[in-house]
């Protein structure tokens, strides 16, 4: 049961490749190395004692992809995590992202269309749902109009996946994550951001390492309880694991629809300030921040309603925010040694 694996070098990615290694899948790793390094199968094969196979491929190259696929034409299922993913980046340079996160979707999914059968798995957003109305946020709620590219190219890729099962023997599951934070308990893989980090908790652990010398908080005026902005994190290998249940529920093809959608959070908001000082708490560092002004484009609130893939998938996130606070805390002083 060959499984690709696109951007399977990254941060999520590389925790399913652990995930599906450890489920006894034969996985194919492909990733262009433009936002990750090769260092990162060697800490898949320390944690599961197996180097995936892999090639560097860019999925921009549609000729490329078109001879990956003939090349290997026994791929039953494909999770496509390849796409560039900081917010404000594609609001900077947002033909950057169409062509990394919807040609090289197009390319692989034409590698999929001709086969009699194929499982094909999305890494999705909650930025979809932009500041959804009602909390926590169910899969039905309301598509909003984009708030920056990135999050365009997250709805216009989950449009295509629709389209494109509808005339092909292709069946798909559209994961929509939140906020993915932490790193595998081994620390031997983990997030790698490269620059100043967008992201909340890299920036932390950072800061808690004295690489940055303090966290700014993006507003304190949000209508929530302490005026912070309330996130729904969950821990990467929680993620991870919903992704083999995803792809065990498609390749078991039991009367499923198309298209599925799911939510993978936690099902519970964290403010900015609650990150801040479980990060004290399981760090024992006092972390400095300041108040300055909002971020442009940032939302309010998204935390998940969770009972979608609870019930259908059967799939839970386990771990706290403390145990993934404490994980990514963990990877960022081993890193840094
Ligand atoms: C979280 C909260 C910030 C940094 C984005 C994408 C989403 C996913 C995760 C890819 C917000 C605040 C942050 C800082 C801060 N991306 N913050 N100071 O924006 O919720 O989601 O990243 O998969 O699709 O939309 O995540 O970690 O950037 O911010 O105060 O230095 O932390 O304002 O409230 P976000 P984030």
């Amino acid at each position: 049961m060959k499984v690709l694996v696109t951007g399977g070098l990254g941060f999520i990615g590389s925790h399913t490749v652990v995930e599906l290694q450890n489920e006894g899948f034969e996985v194919l790793v492909v990733d262009n190395l433009s936002n990750t390094s090769l260092s990162v199968l060697e800490g898949i094969e320390v944690i599961t004692g197996k180097i995936p196979a892999f090639e560097k491929l860019d999925l921009r190259d549609k000729d490329k992809v078109q001879d990956f696929f003939k090349r290997h034409n026994d791929i039953s299922g494909v999770i496509h995590f390849a796409a560039s993913k900081a917010v404000g980046e594609s609001v900077e340079n947002p033909l950057l992202y169409y062509e990394n996160n919807i040609n090289a979707l197009v390319y692989v999914l034409q590698g999929l269309e001709k086969k009699n059968e194929a499982s094909f798995i999305f890494s999705s957003s909650c930025t979809v749902y932009g500041q959804a109305e009602k909390m926590p946020i169910t899969e039905d709620a309301s598509i909003q109009t984009a708030m920056s590219p990135y999050g365009n190219t997250k709805q216009i890729g989950e449009e295509i996946i629709i389209d494109v099962v509808k005339v092909s023997n292709i069946n798909a599951i559209l994961l929509r994550y939140f906020n993915p934070i932490g790193a595998h308990p081994s620390a031997e893989i983990g997030e790698l951001p490269i620059g100043v980090p967008q992201n909340l908790v890299p920036f932390i652990t950072q800061t808690g390492l004295g690489l940055r010398t303090e966290l700014s908080v993006y507003g304190d005026d949000y209508p929530t309880p302490d005026g912070t902005a309330v996130r729904d994190y969950i821990h990467v290998v929680d993620l991870a694991k919903a992704h083999v249940i995803a792809l065990q529920r498609l390749l078991n093809k039991k009367n499923l629809a198309k298209v599925e959608t799911f939510n993978l959070g936690t099902g519970t908001g964290s403010s900015v300030l609650e990150v801040i000082h479980t990060f004290e708490k399981v760090s024992g560092k006092k972390l400095p921040y300041k108040i300055v002004d909002r971020r442009e484009g940032d939302i309010t609130s998204a935390y998940a309603n969770t009972d979608k893939a609870n019930t259908v998938l059967g799939w839970k996130a386990k771990s706290t925010l403390e145990q993934a606070l404490a994980s990514a805390w963990k990877w960022e002083q081993k890193i840094r040694k």
